[in-house]
């Protein structure tokens, strides 16, 4: 056997399956739209996903799982026509108040899921998927980027399919499986026989920032669930032994930056 004899597809499908993850419903996204940051264009993770980008000779884009419009309202000033694709109709509401309040006529809400019938979806000199592509099948989610994009396409994924620092759970009792990260998307697209450049980027955790343990304490309960009272104390500890580590809420975030060009 070599690696030619490996479906990466399907080793993706089968570890996302083992690792039970699960399609959360477009409900689930409209009731945190409301609440997403207005500026999410300015951050430091847009800027770092924009600067990476090859914008020549491009001017339309399709954002797929756009939210509320990190990316395609970072960019809408410098295209002609800018697409959000999402299957969550609160963020695409939100989408289109951003747009407004930055006074963008050029921006196109689109309702669908990355499962659906693409067919009429416009294709676009770029397409960028940015933190969106928490798919249960990617092999079918990265032909849809790639015949939409007649340039190029970019996307950010996992890095080591946790979203917690593992030494953090590793003080607790918890040991969540990982989901697939982006070593499956280099391996697909090799074998669609494209040529993906990669990069990374960090970001804050998103434990990050909190002004005392106990805001610590419970922004992790909405990631892992809630803490017994011997995973508080193991945990109070760490959070006091460093105040620095503690205030950074552990090890940075890092997502993989992936592009390839589609002719
Ligand atoms: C973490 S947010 C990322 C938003 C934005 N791209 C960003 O980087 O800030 C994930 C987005 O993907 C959308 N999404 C999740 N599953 C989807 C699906 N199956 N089809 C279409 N959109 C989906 C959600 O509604 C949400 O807006």
């Amino acid at each position: 056997m070599n690696i030619f004899d490996i479906d990466f597809g399907q080793r993706y499908r089968d570890h996302m399956a083992a690792a039970g993850g699960r399609e959360k419903p477009p409900e689930a996204w409209d009731a945190q739209a409301a609440g997403m940051a207005r500026q999410m264009q300015e951050s430091p993770y847009a800027h770092a996903f924009v600067e990476r980008m090859d914008l020549s000779a491009v001017t339309t884009l399709l954002d797929v799982g756009c939210g509320t419009g990190t990316i395609a309202l970072a960019l809408a000033g410098r295209m002609e026509r800018v697409y959000g694709l999402d299957y969550s109709a609160g963020m695409l509401a939100v989408l289109m108040e951003n747009a407004a309040l930055r006074q963008f006529t050029n921006v196109e809400p689109i309702l669908r899921a990355w499962e659906d019938d693409w067919s009429d979806v416009p294709a676009c000199d770029v397409v960028v998927a940015s933190r969106s592509s928490s798919v249960m099948d990617m092999a079918d989610a990265l032909a849809k980027l790639d015949a939409k994009a007649k340039r190029r396409v970019y996307l950010t994924s996992l890095v080591g399919g946790l979203f917690i620092d593992p030494g953090i759970l590793e003080l607790l009792d918890r040991r969540p499986p990982p989901l697939p990260d982006y070593i499956y998307i280099l391996n697909i697209l090799y074998q669609m026989g494209r040529h993906p450049r990669v990069d990374y980027i960090e970001t804050d955790s998103r434990l990050a920032n909190t002004e005392s343990f106990d805001v610590f304490a419970r922004k992790l309960t909405h990631s892992v669930g809630e803490l017994s009272d011997a995973e508080r104390t193991r945990l109070a500890a760490w959070y006091d032994a460093d105040p620095v580590r503690a205030r950074r809420g552990g090890a940075p975030f890092r997502w993989a930056f992936i592009s390839w060009e589609t002719r």
